[in-house]
């Protein structure tokens, strides 16, 4: 991008310059802020950014767009140019949102996304911003257009319907509509309830429906022609790409600084590592602590892994008793993760003083968690639980922080781990909480407790492995109940523990559904556990979603 934008400086048509000046007051209060990507992954020349108003669906955007292989970020609405211009961005996405264009205080889409004259994708309320801030008209649908709804397309030839059908199912969102289109505009297609679905200029798009939902099945279709017929990238994108410019990134950041990482066993964290080990080798030493709350066998892997293949700097930490000291007594399910967060920096901050200088934290931030803080900061969203996350390390260290997965989603973590030379077994091992089974034991964590719920845990995962499920379930796992029940073994009357499965589907945790599992499957497990495991004698299986559930009993 050549020319030097700023957003006040030119006037673009708008049909109220209220709300305009509305918000340029907002935009200019955010100004002068961090630079949002100043560290961000450069996408080797393709990158998109979305411009996020709040829609529900907004990193679905962008999880569709990284599928095409495009790098992408999503920036709130208040982003200025300086702030996105690092990306170099090829074509900006206006998502969808909850206002109403017309609205006084409405969010508006910044002006550097019509100055620039890069091509714009707007989405529902992106599109009517387009309109709105353009000189169209939008206003309210006499009825609310939620659901189902055939697309058919006005006879154009337009690009971002390249080999798509006359016809075609999208899913609609909205309750105002474009009643003018503004001027350089045409509509590109019509359904029933809205004349204008879709709306084009020679490089602006607006779709009323979303795109980006699995409800519109060719919407990835649409999204790929914006991509590559409109923007004109070719989506180069890839696990390769990403690996060889972390590391020359890595290596840049790190110079000859010391490195030290937190390793769970857990993908995230296994492959931030490899990535600072290929980029600076010895200068990184991995601090592996075993708290005791760990599966079976995790600790032996871990260690064989990382020590053994990789070659990695290792240090096995075994920290059990420690760690159950500090549990004994505790059952309140908070207490419960604060305790365990704060006895690992413990450790973890006496290693490293072990270590000497040291000058920089590697840890396996992954892009969700970025946006969600930036959504919770911004929101001030209700805290449902403290997530310990192994690399959530101790600012009282000051630790430079090195965070190469910041903007990835976990598929592509895999992908590069896959790239990296990690083990199958490691880079698809389902997420496990940094609080391990101490979140899984309801009331008081004792050793008797561990060994029982380790021993159930252990069947679970054996019977989904064995049936073929793990890698399509997000998560697989035994909860030790703190209720007993009443139960018969032979002739004789039996007094256990009630142990619960709970096995959930779900594309970034945020939110999940019950695993229908085969009741076959369920069959083995019960009778397994009831028969090897002598302290249970029933099972239960989880059937709430989340919300209103967690995944996690705690
Ligand atoms: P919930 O229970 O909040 O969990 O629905 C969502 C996802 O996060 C994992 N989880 C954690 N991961 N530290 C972690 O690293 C934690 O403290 C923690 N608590 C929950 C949980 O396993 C699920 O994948």
């Amino acid at each position: 991008m050549e020319q030097e934008v700023s957003p006040a400086s030119r006037r673009v048509a708008t049909s109220d310059d209220l709300e305009v000046s509305t918000y340029l007051e907002i935009a200019k209060e955010k100004e002068g802020q961090q630079p949002l990507l100043q560290d961000a992954p450069k996408g080797k020349g393709e990158a998109v950014v979305i411009i996020d108003f709040g829609s529900q669906y907004s990193h679905l955007i962008a999880r569709r767009v990284r599928e095409c292989h495009v790098y992408c970020e999503l920036v709130p609405f208040t982003a200025t140019w300086e702030q996105v211009a690092s990306l170099n961005p090829r074509g900006v996405i206006l998502s969808g949102g909850p206002a109403s264009v017309y609205e006084p205080g409405a969010p508006q889409a910044p002006m550097w996304v019509y100055q620039s004259k890069l091509p714009v994708l707007g989405i529902c309320y992106g599109m009517q911003l387009i309109a709105h801030q353009l000189g169209g008209k939008v206003s309210p649908s006499a009825k609310r257009e939620y659901g189902h709804a055939v697309l058919h397309q006005n006879d154009t030839n337009a690009p971002i319907l390249a080999d798509l059908p006359t016809s075609l199912p999208v899913w609609m969102s909205h309750g105002d509509h474009i009643t003018e289109l503004p001027p350089g505009f045409r509509a590109l297609a019509y359904t029933e309830s809205s004349p204008i679905a879709m709306m084009g200029s020679d490089t602006m798009v607006g779709l009323q429906f979303h795109p980006e939902v699995a409800h519109t099945p060719q919407g990835i279709d649409i999204l790929r022609n914006f991509l590559f017929k409109v923007c004109g990238l070719r989506g180069i994108w890839t696990a390769e790409n990403f690996v060889s410019q972390a590391i020359h990134r890595i290596r840049e950041q790190v110079g000859s600084g010391r490195v030290i990482c937190a390793l769970s066993g857990g993908v995230d964290s296994a492959v931030a590592a490899s990535l600072v080990h290929r980029a600076v080798g010895d200068q990184l030493t991995c601090i592996f602590v075993d708290n005791g709350l760990l599966r079976r066998d995790e600790g032996r892997r871990v260690v064989e892994v990382f020590g053994r293949n990789l070659g990695l700097n290792l240090l096995h930490v075994e920290a059990s008793e420690r760690f159950l000291r500090r549990l004994s007594g505790v059952t309140d399910p908070e207490q419960k993760r604060q305790v365990i967060g704060d006895e690992f920096i413990r450790v973890f901050e006496d290693q490293a003083a072990e270590l000497g200088e040291v000058d920089f934290l590697a840890q396996g931030t992954l892009y969700p968690d970025v946006i969600e803080s930036q959504t919770a900061e911004n929101q001030a969203a209700a805290k449902i639980k403290t997530h310990h996350n192994v690399g959530g390390l101790p600012a009282s260290m000051h630790l430079k922080l090195v965070e190469p997965l910041r903007y990835l989603f976990k598929d592509e973590v895999r992908d590069a781990g896959l790239a990296l030379g990690l083990p199958e077994e490691m880079v698809y091992r389902q997420p496990f909480p940094g609080p391990g089974l101490a979140i899984r034991i309801l009331g008081e964590v004792t050793q008797d407790k561990l060994e029982v719920l380790r021993a159930c845990d252990w069947i679970v995962m054996d019977e989904i492995k064995g049936a073929n499920l793990y890698r399509e379930l997000w998560q697989s796992f035994a909860v030790l109940t703190d209720a007993r029940s009443v139960g018969v073994m032979g002739d004789f009357r039996t007094y256990g523990h009630v142990v619960a499965i709970r096995a959930v589907t779900s594309q970034d945790a945020m939110t999940a559904d019950w695993a229908r599992l085969p009741y076959e499957v369920l069959a083995h497990i019960s009778n397994r556990i009831v028969n090897e495991v002598a302290q249970v004698n029933r099972v239960v299986y989880d059937i709430t979603s989340k919300p209103p559930g967690t995944i996690e009993w705690e």
